[in-house]
């Protein structure tokens, strides 16, 4: 008899079947089974934010949920969020503002300012708290700060 679950999950707009262990990681099944790899593992202790992705439309840490609680939900990671050559308006305020230097942490603080903007966050002081979740390594945050601000006031 298998210990596999099967459940379905709408990743990046699309349905896809899963036959699954039920203790597997969404971010593993996200990087490891379906190649997502924009979504990255930054720490082991569900502090980093690194691993971001939207869960039916909010901030979830993928590191911090099980797959099978995805079941029949919406998941959104970076890969959704724009392409190379057509940047989405959140990509472009990162680039025209500076908001990044190596880059790991960016798609977590991506996601994470979609989620700003759907909350009406405005003040830097807001986000500053919004961005409570999510660890850079480098930028020192001004940049960041200043990309999701212009991100907010973009139509
Ligand atoms: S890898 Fe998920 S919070 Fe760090
Ligand atoms: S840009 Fe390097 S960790 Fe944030």
């Amino acid at each position: 008899m298998s210990d596999k679950i099967s459940i379905v999950i709408n990743i990046n707009n699309k349905n896809v079947k899963l036959n699954i262990e039920p203790r597997l990681l969404l971010v593993d099944l996200l990087r490891n089974s379906l190649e997502l790899k924009g979504t990255h593992i930054g720490c082991d202790t569900s502090q980093c934010g690194s691993c971001m992705v939207l869960m039916n439309e909010k901030c979830v840490k993928s590191c911090s949920i099980l797959a099978i609680q995805c079941d029949k939900k919406s998941i959104k990671t970076i890969e959704s969020i724009g392409k190379e050559n057509n940047l989405s308006n959140v990509q472009k305020a990162f680039k025209e503002n500076h908001g990044l230097q190596c880059g790991f942490c960016t798609p977590g603080f991506i996601m994470t300012a979609i989620e700003c903007k759907k909350n009406n966050i405005s003040t830097e002081k807001e986000i500053r708290d919004f961005l409570d979740g999510n660890f850079c390594r480098c930028t020192g945050y001004q940049n960041i700060v200043k990309s999701i601000s212009y991100f907010l006031k973009m139509s």
